[in-house]
């Protein structure tokens, strides 16, 4: 088991040469996560990925976005730094959510730009995803290829017929869309974690086409960070955390909201009713949101009709910053960790931070330990 994991870690070294470890990754968000937040996020040694999501029309411009922002300020970690060269690649990763994106136009842009990975995410079908893989693999080899799953079922049937090179492992307590009915990180990671050893060790997959696994869902510092690590994690995605950078793409009423918030638990709630009212709605059943509890949400609960709801919405929408808040409408995407994000910073100090405090927290333990025994 350990020499699997050791494996999956020389493998995300090699495959993305500027990263540290332990691996801080941020997540795709639609429409949020550009490229000055992705580009941040790798320049301090973790892997940002750009959150195409559905829609794919502005793919294009944000791509050479990132390239215009890598040849005027160069990473020195990374030897080249725009792909100009059949080999290399861009230094960050797109994250698709299968079920919108367009396939001709998003795998063209793979081919033309070459990310370090593709990211995708609930498909409405499993054949939908193999099609995605095999022919992003075939227009970009150099490219690696990561799936999110928010079940140890998908999990175990997206690495038997995809073999992603990275299974992100997504707990409920994320923010933003997922798994209705899921677990959190703690027990879901190492029950995936079993699965995919009990598949190479069946003779479904081979060793090496075992994944490295991500975690994802409720962690934003270093005490999650180390804790997920624990649990047969090679890394660690971050999305709600990230909202609260200066780079990410949100309105100051949305970022002020996600460093109020506290107690997660309490503050948000997993639903369909904002996807209703935005007209989000071509996630397959068994999906819905983590947000903060807003107006919309209370209503909805309450029984107030769609469309009357949509219509507040609507109205809410010309406020501007102050259109969001518990006594507002506007969707506030977070996860249930929102309560640890207390101030924004830049996204760089993030990755920094998560991945110095991990490293802090699990000498703490070794200490701890060591003082147990004695
Ligand atoms: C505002 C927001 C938008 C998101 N958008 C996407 C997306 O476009 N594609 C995707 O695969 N995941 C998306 N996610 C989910 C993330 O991939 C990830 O699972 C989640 O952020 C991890 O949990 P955390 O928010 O507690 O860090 C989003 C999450 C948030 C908070």
């Amino acid at each position: 088991m350990e020499e699997a994991f050791m494996a999956s870690v020389d493998r995300l070294k090699k495959d993305y040469p500027w990263i540290k470890t332990p691996l801080v990754v941020g997540a795709p968000m639609r429409l949020i996560a550009l490229a000055p937040l992705a580009l941040e996020i790798s320049r301090a040694g973790g892997i940002g990925f750009i959150g195409a999501g559905t829609d794919v029309s502005t793919l294009e411009d944000e791509l050479l976005h990132a390239q215009r922002l890598l040849s005027s300020n160069p990473m020195p970690s990374y030897g080249l730094q725009t792909n100009t060269s059949s080999t290399s690649t861009l230094p960050l990763g797109i994250g698709f959510i299968n079920w919108g994106a367009a396939t001709v136009p998003s795998l063209d842009l793979i081919r033309r730009f070459r990310p370090a990975a593709v990211w995708f995410f609930a498909p409405h079908d499993i054949e939908n995803l193999q099609y995605w893989t095999t022919e992003t693999r075939s227009v970009a080899p150099s490219t690696r290829v990561w799936v999110q799953v928010g079940c140890v079922t998908d999990a175990a049937e997206v690495v038997r017929h995809c073999h992603p090179d990275v299974l992100v492992v997504q707990g409920t307590d994320a923010g933003g869309h997922g798994l209705v009915q899921g677990a959190g990180i703690v027990s879901l990671m190492p029950e995936v974690s079993d699965a995919v050893e009990e598949m190479v060790r069946k003779g479904v997959i081979e060793e090496e086409q075992a994944p490295a696994l991500l975690a994802a869902g409720g962690i934003a510092e270093g005490r999650g960070a180390a804790a997920v690590l624990a649990l047969g994690a090679a890394g660690v995605v971050m999305g709600t955390r990230f909202l609260a950078s200066w780079e990410a793409n949100v309105a100051k009423g949305y970022r002020d909201e996600v460093v109020r918030a506290k107690d997660g638990g309490q503050s948000t709630v997993r639903t369909k009713v904002y996807d209703t009212l935005r007209g989000t709605t071509g996630w397959a059943e068994g999906y819905n949101a983590r947000g903060l509890i807003n107006k919309s949400f209370v209503d909805a609960a309450e029984g107030m009709g769609e469309e009357e709801n949509k219509r507040l919405y609507q109205e809410e929408l010309a406020k501007g910053n102050r259109g969001w808040g518990a006594d507002g409408r506007l969707t506030t995407y977070a996860g249930a960790a929102v309560g640890l994000v207390r101030e924004i910073k830049p996204a760089a100090e993030i990755v920094v931070e998560v991945r110095e405090g991990a490293r802090r927290v699990i000498e703490l333990v070794r200490r701890r330990v060591r003082e147990i025994e004695l």
